[in-house]
């Protein structure tokens, strides 16, 4: 009896070890199933990997890849015959049948790797490319080898529809940006590259057709026909849906340099330099209309593959609508009672266009209206009511709403924005039409060189919401491997990290940036549209300010944010005195930053920042000893000190300080009897 009780005590504790290492794992998006084992396949030159079965052949260039970063990372010269055909290798890949690349296609994957053998199957090779990813996340290292941890993984995307929407009409977003954007997403296990390419902005594409549409709409700046098929073809091999947007019939002032003919209203029309909404609506009574959108779908149709066109439709404002007496006399002929109406009444036109290219319509919220047939998709980003009501109402839907990374939003945000949440009311069968989500890129606040570090790493996060089981949701341990996986995803060419220390160095106009590094890793741009509240932003400015640099995430809060939460509820003493570092750091960075700023006309408008940072660094210091030693707070003593929080919490130059809302928890926690949980 004894024994077993030991026993069972060993397992109990087995386990226990088993469970904890499998959280310090850095995989993400998380798998829906994991289980740890003991042991470690020891990573050497003599790896040997095979591929069996029926792939397509776009797994063969990923396997190199896969080798190529395992060579780089681990350092060892793996050479061309690490790839082999017979039975004698260490590692397996055994795939069914080839994958397409289309919505619903099937990338499930096994993964098992034990202290000799790593095997890993898939229906197809998409999901053999997964798992591939996954087998790289796993990689760890001792003072003696690289090594991938004994595991058994069976993992498969929670939704079919994983997409990231980059706007290359605002500014434009070079060829080079988007194919190691593509990288990342495959990193992470996104599916879809929503490609919004027209705007009052710009037109990005080289039409053939009716070529003053990129000559006269776009400054120059446009991808060719050639350079979209390469883009297509990239994606392609890595899994990923290329999945064009042409916005109309609002947005639409690009267009119409080119092609005035198309507008609701007579005049010249130029390209816009503001952000907003504008007057230059495509005018939806004319044949000479659906004329055009006829030969411009076909072409379209043809350029790009993937069975979905995106046709916007969001945000037409009607005015020219309204103030044009042809279009009025339109609507009343034929019964269309409001804009909605008549903007349904354009889309249907062009729902036929594009059903008789074999294309299917997704559009923004704005295109829902119950005469259109069911096989429309509605892109909700107005808010997820309008995801649910298409559903509810039989057509299939993703979301946006809630991952519009353009806002400046904490990435935790963004992650516990489930399309899907415990408490939806939708029912199973209009769960099911809920085919996922994108994060969207729009692009007023970024140019080419500061793009990445918008993008990445948060939408790791939001490929794991997408990708992953609905309670992997620990936001922590969400920041705590985004960390890892943000250095990982430089490894795919993606300049979120070292084109921020490039601005960083310009602003500085010198190698020592360190102090503003300090700075800059502690304070967050302003959030939502705030920015655009201090001046009049337009395609002309450069955003290389230290807003430009500054994170959504400030990674120094970050992890003050991560230690506070550890030692609320531990008492952790490491914790604590990381977080004094942290303080020190900052309070003792105001006199440096000083000297570098002082006589610099780039970095003199922060300076109030820096003193508020050392500022608060001395407050929140002090009140972590309080804290620490279990004092109560006075109410005079926390009145005052939320006083001068307000004033510390004051933006400058478009950024503030994180902090400050975490020094006002801590006031609180003090105020409340400085009880721990
Ligand atoms: C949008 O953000 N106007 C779709």
């Amino acid at each position: 009896m004894k024994t077993r009780a030991v026993l069972i005590l060993i397992l109990f504790i087995a386990s226990f070890v088993v469970e904890s290492k499998a959280q310090q794992l850095n995989i993400m998006p998380w798998p829906s199933e994991i289980k740890m084992a003991e042991g470690q396949f020891v990573i050497n030159k003599n790896l040997r990997i095979s591929i069996s079965g029926n792939p397509d052949k776009r797994l063969q260039p990923n396997l190199v890849r896969f080798i190529q970063q395992l060579s780089k990372r681990t350092t060892i010269p793996f050479d061309r015959d690490t790839i082999i055909t017979n039975t004698e290798a260490s590692m397996i890949i055994e795939v069914n049948r080839q994958g397409v690349v289309h919505l619903g296609e099937d990338e499930s994957y096994s993964l098992k790797v034990e202290n000799d053998k790593i095997i890993l199957t898939a229906e197809t090779d998409l999901g053999a490319m997964h798992g591939l990813q996954t087998l790289l996340q796993l990689l760890d290292r001792n003072r003696k080898s690289f090594f991938f941890p004994c595991i058994e993984i069976n993992d498969k995307p929670r939704f079919a529809w994983r997409g990231l929407m980059i706007d290359a009409c605002r500014h434009f977003i070079p060829l080079e940006v988007i194919k190691h954007n593509i990288d990342g997403m495959a990193m992470v296990k996104l599916n879809v590259f929503h490609w919004h390419l027209s705007e009052d902005q710009g037109f990005r594409v080289e039409s053939k057709v009716f070529p003053t549409l990129h000559q006269l709409g776009s400054n120059g700046e446009f991808y060719t026909q050639v350079q979209i098929k390469e883009v297509i073809a990239y994606a392609n091999e890595r899994g990923i849906r290329v999945m064009p947007e042409f916005d109309i019939p609002g947005h639409a002032s690009a267009w119409m340099v080119g092609h005035p003919e198309l507008a609701s209203a007579d005049g010249t029309y130029k390209i816009e330099k503001f952000f907003g909404v504008f007057d230059p609506t495509i005018d939806p009574t004319k044949k000479e209309t659906y004329t055009f959108f006829a030969k411009f779908f076909k072409e379209m149709s043809q350029l790009f593959n993937d069975e979905y066109m995106h046709i916007g439709g969001d945000e037409n404002n009607g005015v020219q609508w309204n103030e044009n007496p042809r279009i009025q006399a339109f609507m009343k002929k034929n019964g269309i009672k409001n804009n909605h109406e008549l903007q349904a009444y354009f889309n249907g036109n062009l729902l036929k266009i594009l059903e008789k290219n074999g294309k299917k319509m997704i559009g923004w919220d704005e295109i829902f209206q119950p005469t259109l047939p069911k096989t429309i998709v509605i892109h909700s980003w107005r808010g997820r009511e309008s995801m649910e009501e298409a559903a509810r109402k039989g057509y299939r839907s993703i979301l946006s709403s809630g991952y519009y990374i353009d806002l400046f939003k904490n990435c935790s945000e963004y992650y516990l924005n489930d399309p899907l949440p415990d408490d939806s009311k939708l029912t199973a069968e209009e769960q099911s039409r809920i085919l996922g989500g994108e994060a969207t890129m729009w692009a007023e606040l970024v140019t080419g060189e500061s793009v990445d570090s918008r993008i990445w790493p948060r939408t790791a996060a939001i490929a794991e919401r997408l990708w992953s089981p609905a309670s992997v949701k620990d936001v922590d341990d969400m920041y705590r491997r985004l960390d890892v996986i943000n250095l990982q995803l430089e490894e795919t060419g993606l300049q979120h990290i070292k084109n921020r220390e490039m601005m960083m160095r310009r602003l500085c106009n010198g190698y020592n940036i360190e102090p503003l590094r300090v700075l800059a890793d502690a304070v967050e741009p302003l959030e939502g549209y705030r920015r655009h509240g201090s001046q009049r932003y337009t395609t002309e400015f450069p955003l290389s300010r230290v807003a430009d640099v500054a994170l959504s995430d400030a990674p120094d809060f970050v992890r003050f944010r991560l230690r506070y939460n550890d030692y609320i509820k531990t008492k952790n003493k490491v914790s604590y005195t990381k977080m004094m570092d942290l303080l020190e750091k900052w309070s003792g960075n105001q006199a440096s930053f000083n000297s570098l700023a002082y006589s610099n006309a780039a970095l003199r408008e922060v300076l109030p920042l820096s003193d508020n940072l050392k500022e608060l660094a001395l407050i929140t210091r002090k009140l972590l000893e309080q804290l620490d030693s279990g004092t109560v707070m006075e109410e005079a003593e926390s009145d005052a000190l939320k006083i001068q929080l307000e004033k510390l919490k004051f933006p400058v130059a478009e950024m503030e300080l994180p902090l400050t809302s975490l020094t006002l928890e801590i006031i609180n926690q003090l105020k409340n009897g400085n009880k721990m949980e």
